[in-house]
C-alpha cells in the first residue's frame, strides 16, 4: 500500500503557497496526499505566529496527532513562522515532533524525512538563514486554476506590533525576468488567476539598481498574452505610489480588490505602530485610489486595543471606516508578540475593552459591507468559477474581480472558467446570481 502524507496549513497566503510546494515535494517522494490524518504516515504542520491564537491551534492539533503517531509511527514535522520562531524549543516541548524546519528550508524536507526513516537521527532541526533568497520549488495547486507565487520575501518595516520581520527576515525580491518566465508558464498551462505574494508586496524591487519595481512588474505581467486576473497581497499604504495606482487603473487584468491595511485610524496610534502615515494621509490615499480606479473595492486590516489606545483614539478608527467605506475588513484584537517593541509598551489594554471595541468595529463594518453588497444587485459581473459550493454540489461558487463570493447554478465543467453572472440577490458577504450568455 502506498504511503500517505498530510499538510495542514495555518495563516497567510504565503503559507498556502508554501504548503502547495510541500505537497508537491511529498508527491515526488512517493506519498499520496490525504486530508485524513488518521491514515497519514507523514504529517507537516505549516504554522503561523502572527497572533496568539495561532499557537493554541497548533498545540491542539499536536494533541490530536499524538495517538495517531503512537499507533502508526507517523513522522511529524512543523514548518512556517511559528516553527522558525520557536526552533529547538518546540521540539523539546513536544517530543512527538521529528522535524522542525524553517519555511525557507522546505527544499530540505526529503533529506530530513530520510534521516528520520533510516533512524540516522532522532530529530532534524533546521531553522532558516532568513536573509537568503529561497530556492524556487514547483507547487501543486491541485485542480484549481489559481496559482500563487512569491515575488519578494521578508519585511523591513518593523511595525511595532508585528513579529513578521523577526521570522521572515529582511526584504529581498525575485528578479523580474524570472517572475515573468514563471508567470508565462502558468498562463500557458491555463491558470486564470495569478496571486503575487510578499510580506510587503508593493515594496518589490526596492533594492534593485536597474529600475525594476512593483508598477513595472504589474505592467509587464499584464502585457503577457492570455485571459487571466492578477491579484497581490499584502501591500503597505506607504508604497502605493501613483505609478502603481495608474497601472491598476489602466489594466483590467489587475483585480479590483485592493487591500490597504489601515491598522488604526488615529495618527498617534499609527505613529506608535511605526506605520509611516497619518489619519489624513490614509484618507487622502483612499480617495485618490477611488478617484483613479473608480471600480476599486478597498479591503483592509485593522487592529483594536493597541497599547495606549484611548476610547477617543479608537473612535478615529471608526471614523476612517465610515469615511473610506471598505468592502471587507479583517479585524483583530491586538495580540502581544514577544520580542516586538509594542509588547513592552506601557498601557496594555484589557481583553474586555479590546473585545468591546472589536464588536463595535465589526457592527459598523458589517453594515457597510452589507450596503456595498446590495449595490451589486442587478449588476453583470465577470466571475472566475472556483468550484462547487461547500453546501450544495449543484451550486457553483466563484469570485468577482473585486473578490466578492458569488453563488449560482451551473455545471461543474465550468470550474476554472470565467463566466458572466447577473447578480439577483445578496447577503452581507455573499452574492447570488445566474449565468448569462
Ligand atoms: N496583533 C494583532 N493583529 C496583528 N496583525 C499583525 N500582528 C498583529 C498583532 N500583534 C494583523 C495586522 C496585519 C495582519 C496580517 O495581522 O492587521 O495586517
Ligand atoms: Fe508586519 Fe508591518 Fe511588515 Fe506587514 S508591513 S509584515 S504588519 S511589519
Amino acid at each position: 500500500m502506498s504511503k500517505k502524507a498530510t499538510v495542514i496549513t495555518y495563516g497567510c497566503q504565503m503559507n498556502v503557497n508554501e504548503s502547495a510546494k510541500i505537497k508537491k515535494i511529498f508527491e515526488n517522494m512517493g506519498y499520496d496526499i490525504t486530508e485524513n490524518i488518521e491514515e497519514s504516515d507523514l504529517i507537516f504542520l505549516n504554522t503561523c505566529t502572527v497572533r496568539e491564537g495561532a499557537a493554541t491551534q497548533i498545540y491542539g492539533k499536536l494533541g490530536e496527532i499524538k495517538p495517531i503517531k503512537a499507533k502508526r509511527g507517523t513522522i511529524v514535522g512543523v514548518t512556517g513562522c511559528f516553527a522558525q520562531e520557536q526552533g529547538v524549543k518546540l521540539a523539546k516541548k513536544f517530543p512527538l515532533i521529528d522535524i522542525v524546519m524553517g519555511n525557507q528550508n522546505i527544499g530540505g524536507i526529503p533529506n530530513a524525512v530520510e534521516k528520520i526513516v533510516s533512524g540516522e537521527t532522532k530529530h532534524v532541526i533546521a531553522t532558516d538563514n532568513e536573509d537568503e533568497l529561497p530556492a524556487r520549488i514547483d507547487a501543486d495547486f491541485e485542480s484549481t486554476k489559481m496559482a500563487s507565487l512569491p515575488i519578494m520575501y521578508g519585511c523591513n518595516n518593523f511595525c511595532t506590533y508585528c513579529i513578521v520581520p523577526y521570522v521572515r527576515g529582511r526584504e529581498r525580491s525575485v528578479p523580474m525576468e524570472q517572475l515573468l518566465d514563471e508567470i508565462k508558464v502558468y498562463v500557458q498551462k491555463g491558470y486564470k488567476e495569478i496571486m503575487l505574494l510578499g510580506q510587503n508586496v508593493n515594496s518589490y524591487g526596492k533594492e534593485f539598481k536597474n529600475g525594476d519595481n512593483f508598477a513595472k512588474l504589474l505592467d509587464e505581467i499584464c502585457k503577457l498574452e492570455g485571459d487571466f486576473l492578477v491579484r497581490f497581497t499584502s501591500p503597505h499604504p506607504r508604497d502605493f505610489t501613483d505609478d502603481v495606482i495608474e497601472v491598476i487603473a489602466k489594466n483590467p487584468k489587475i483585480a479590483r480588490a485592493i487591500h490597504m491595511p489601515l491598522q488604526s485610524g488615529n495618527t498617534k496610534v499609527l505613529k506608535d505602530m511605526n506605520r509611516g502615515y497619518t489619519k489624513e494621509d490614509y484618507i487622502a490615499l483612499a480617495e485618490k485610489v477611488k478617484k483613479i480606479v473608480p471600480d476599486a473595492f478597498l479591503t483592509t486590516d485593522i487592529i483594536v486595543g493597541f497599547p495606549g489606545e484611548t476610547e477617543e483614539e479608537f473612535l478615529d478608527t471608526l471614523d476612517v471606516v465610515r469615511k473610506v467605506r471598505f468592502g471587507t475588513a479583517y479585524m483583530f484584537m491586538y495580540s502581544q508578540r514577544e520580542g516586538t517593541k509594542a509588547a513592552t509598551m506601557e498601557g496594555q489594554i484589557e481583553d474586555s475593552v479590546k473585545k468591546d471595541r472589536l464588536h463595535r468595529l465589526m457592527d459598523l463594518q458589517n453594515s457597510i459591507s452589507k450596503e456595498i453588497s446590495e449595490s451589486y444587485e442587478g449588476n453583470e459581473e465577470r466571475v472566475l468559477v472556483e468550484g462547487p459550493s461547500r453546501k450544495n454540489k449543484n451550486v457553483l461558487s466563484g469570485r468577482t474581480s473585486s473578490g466578492k463570493l458569488v453563488l449560482f447554478e451551473g455545471d461543474e465543467s465550468l470550474v476554472g472558467e470565467f463566466v458572466n453572472i447577473k447578480v439577483t440577490d445578496c447577503k452581507t458577504w455573499t452574492l447570488f446570481g445566474e449565468i448569462i450568455k
